[in-house]
């Protein structure tokens, strides 16, 4: 393909043909059904459904659990090879540990449809959405997790390990753990050091032992799990800014991939997680650690930091785009597509990472329905220009094989409730219909190969 001006143009075969390209989504955000068939409920119904909440819930979202066949026809529509979705932990198993025969169907029927259409399923095991029944017994901060994860995953690993290939274990530990266990804004909602840091060991130890149990009984399928990132860069040129901006990037870049890599906690960049060590057990070192087949990344941002006298633990705060005024998306994340240059070739920079998907990427903007049509051209825009970032570092040798656009379908952004939208398509949640996107659309004649990038 080539531009009018006879310039060659850059286009997916520029990839390679083994690069995967996909989407993404997780079982709350879409699924709806949340009492359906004997399911229990996840922190996420509880969080969203109690008294007083004025956000919105994923008791209905985006009713994948009935639409899916219609949904997987409409992504097949689009030409997007590879589908990551998320298992509902609560769906599969009951209380007492028993299974649900009911909701193992429907994750049989929903991988099997992907497999109908040609589609290639990519499969979390946790996305944020834990068994309320675990919570009560103190959830990620309570070490009887581990067990209970290790069991859920040889279960999954056993029902559908013969059909699904690419399997990553948890979905973004440092959110789970940092906005549902230290600052309370996602489920269950809980906060501080005391809450954190043995959900954040706990999960540590369930990222490596779901590594380990989904190899030993499915040996040959790619093992991973995936991390948010974004690129930190010190507000001014001052050693205090440089200083606050390292260990905002420890916490936000490195504080799970590295003891899974075998490099232990960062301690030494900050100190006060060195009170993990109270959650810690003779051999926990090693079990922390596994050898993944590749790694996931999830990119959206980059912060900027400043010193911060006040900031308790780490003297450093985030100074927002609003303030900088830097052009913003709905969720008031900067727009800076560079960020994911910086992140893969930060990621690829670990000797130990062998592999890296880019698993989540996109951005919420407003979208405007004039005449059954949306032309949301600046994310279609952001994507090009993230797809473009992800092409220089690959050039660079970055280990980049593959980018999954978040997301699908607009669904519901947690606690920010239906109104960020991310979509490829367009989703009205009163009457369940969708419209595919202008950015659906190119990203389906990139993928055709009758669109280039640049
Ligand atoms: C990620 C998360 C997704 C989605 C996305 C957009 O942190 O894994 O579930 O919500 O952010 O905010």
């Amino acid at each position: 393909m080539e531009h009018s001006t006879g310039e060659k143009a850059i286009t997916k075969s520029n990839f390679g043909n083994n690069f995967k390209w996909g989407v993404s989504v997780s079982a709350y955000q879409i699924e709806g059904a949340y009492d359906a068939d004997e399911k229990h409920l996840s922190i996420w119904d509880v969080f969203t459904n109690r008294k007083g909440y004025k956000g919105h819930n994923g008791n209905i979202a985006c009713d994948f659990y009935n639409n899916y066949r219609n949904d997987l026809l409409l992504l097949k529509s689009l030409n997007v090879p590879n589908f990551r979705f998320s298992l509902s932990w609560p769906r599969i198993f009951s209380t007492t540990g028993s299974y649900n025969t009911k909701g193992i169907d429907y994750y049989n029927r929903l991988i099997d449809c992907c497999l109908e259409y040609g589609i290639e399923p990519w499969v979390t095991l946790y996305h944020w959405d834990l068994p309320h029944y675990l919570e009560e017994k103190g959830g990620w901060t309570n070490r009887d997790i581990v067990g209970r994860f290790e069991a859920y995953t040889e279960f999954c690993a056993r029902l559908f390990g013969d059909r699904i290939k690419h399997w990553m274990v948890l979905n973004e530990p440092l959110v789970f753990t940092g906005a549902g266990y230290y600052m309370g804004v996602h489920a269950p909602g809980k906060r501080g050091l005391i809450n954190f840091l043995p959900a954040l060991h706990h999960a540590i130890l369930c990222q490596a032992q779901g590594g380990r149990i989904l190899k030993e009984i499915c040996p040959n399928v790619e093992v991973g799990t995936t991390f948010s990132c974004s690129h930190v860069e010190p507000y001014r040129d001052i050693e205090k800014d440089r200083l606050a901006a390292q260990k905002v990037d420890v916490l936000l870049n490195r504080l799970f991939i590295e003891p899974a890599l075998g490099l232990g906690y960062p301690f030494k960049e900050i100190k006060i997680l060195q009170r993990i060590e109270k959650y810690m057990k003779p051999g926990d070192e090693k079990l922390m650690a596994f050898d993944f087949d590749f790694i996931g990344i999830q990119n959206y941002t980059r912060e900027v930091v400043k010193y911060s006298l006040l900031t308790p633990y780490l003297h450093a705060s985030i100074v927002t785009a609003e303030k900088r005024k830097a052009p913003v998306t709905r969720m008031n994340w900067e727009v800076y597509p560079q960020s994911l240059y910086h992140i893969l070739k930060k990621y690829s920079a670990y000797e130990g990472v062998k592999k890296i998907y880019v698993t989540e990427n996109g951005a919420a903007f407003e979208d405007v329905l004039n005449n059954d049509r949306i032309h949301d051209h600046q994310r279609r825009d952001f994507i090009k220009d993230c797809i473009h970032e992800l092409y220089k570092a690959k050039n660079e040798n970055a280990k980049v094989e593959g980018y999954f656009v978040w997301s699908f379908l607009d669904n519901l952004e947690w606690s920010e409730g239906f109104h960020p939208r991310f979509g490829l398509v367009y989703v009205d949640f009163e009457t369940q219909s969708r419209i595919i996107k202008a950015s659906g659309e190119w990203y389906r004649d990139f993928l055709s190969d009758k669109a280039f990038l640049y």
